[in-house]
């Protein structure tokens, strides 16, 4: 078998064009633009990329976005006041802290103090929370990429073995929660799991966010496996590559996402996704209010 490649951008191009809609008639019909609030401390070449594509994407689609650029010796509670502002602005939709924060910063701290109904990353333990009960507000965009890639593909997964390797918080966690809530049956692996294979071997869909370039090889999975690579990783030759063998588990999955090209391009969608739900939902709130 040789597998159906997965069109990452192409997905990620229609579900943004349908966004530039949404806002677009969000802005004619009740004046109201989403926008997004992007924190940066400190000068981490990485999320300098990932920032800049994120605030990208944002001017793309119609989304309102500004970015603080703190330095790096920030002292948490000039972060903490930030985010406090922030929370307080009604132009402001959506509040995301990149990460890494540098080490004198409590991350957990940062994070619960966003208000739950403007973070739009999905990383505030209320949403974490609701992940659990399947009810969660604003889904983390990476496993929430996955999910509509998924969905885009008519991947059936109730009674599905699903197994995710690679139990962050970003993604590995959230992503096993996810599909559990549409019933499959998940086994989640990671650094210290014994015998990957013997798991990975039981797999129909396969989820891979190790950040292991080549874990994943054919003698590893079944025939006709779905394959999800959400790893990114620079070989010192300067090429990126996901986690898994594309060359030799292609020649076996039915259906597999490349690197790059696949999950990558999702999760700034999702972001822009959540930042306009939060947008409707202020909106929502406001008519309740008037209706008094
Ligand atoms: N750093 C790496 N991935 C992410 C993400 O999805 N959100 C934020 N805020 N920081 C990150």
């Amino acid at each position: 078998m040789t597998a159906r490649i997965i069109d990452g951008k192409a997905v990620a191009r229609k579900l943004r064009a349908e966004y530039a809609e949404r806002i677009a008639d969000l802005k004619s019909t009740h004046g109201i633009q989403p926008g997004i609030a992007v924190i940066l401390v400190g000068d981490n070449p990485a999320s300098q990329v990932y920032v800049r594509n994120k605030i990208l994407a944002c001017k793309d689609t119609g989304i309102h976005s500004e970015l603080h650029k703190l330095p790096a010796d920030t002292p948490e509670e000039t972060l903490l006041a930030e985010i406090d502002a922030l929370n307080a602005n009604p132009a402001v939709h959506g509040i995301l802290v990149q990460l890494p924060l540098p080490p004198h910063i409590e991350v957990a701290k940062v994070l619960e103090h966003i208000a739950p109904d403007k973070d739009v990353d999905g990383f505030h333990l209320y949403n974490v929370g609701g992940l659990i009960t399947g009810n969660t507000v604003f889904p983390p965009c990476t496993p929430y990429g996955v999910q509509k890639l998924l969905e885009h593909e008519q991947v059936e997964i109730s009674g599905r073995n699903v197994v995710v390797v690679g139990a962050s918080n970003i993604v590995g966690k959230p992503m096993a929660l996810m599909l559990m809530q549409k019933d499959a049956t998940v086994a989640i692996c990671h650094k210290m799991t014994r015998d990957l294979a013997q798991f990975t071997s039981l797999a129909d869909i396969l989820v891979v966010a190790a950040g292991v370039p080549g874990l994943i090889r054919a003698d590893m999975v079944r025939e006709g496996v779905v394959v999800i690579d959400v790893g990114i990783n620079r070989l010192p030759d300067g090429r990126i590559v996901g986690d898994v063998d594309f060359e030799g588990v292609s020649q076996k999955a039915s259906l597999i996402s490349p690197v790059p090209g696949g999950v990558g391009p999702m999760t700034i969608t999702m972001l822009l996704h959540n930042t306009i739900v939060s947008a409707e939902r202020g909106l929502a709130a406001q008519g309740r209010a008037k209706q008094g």
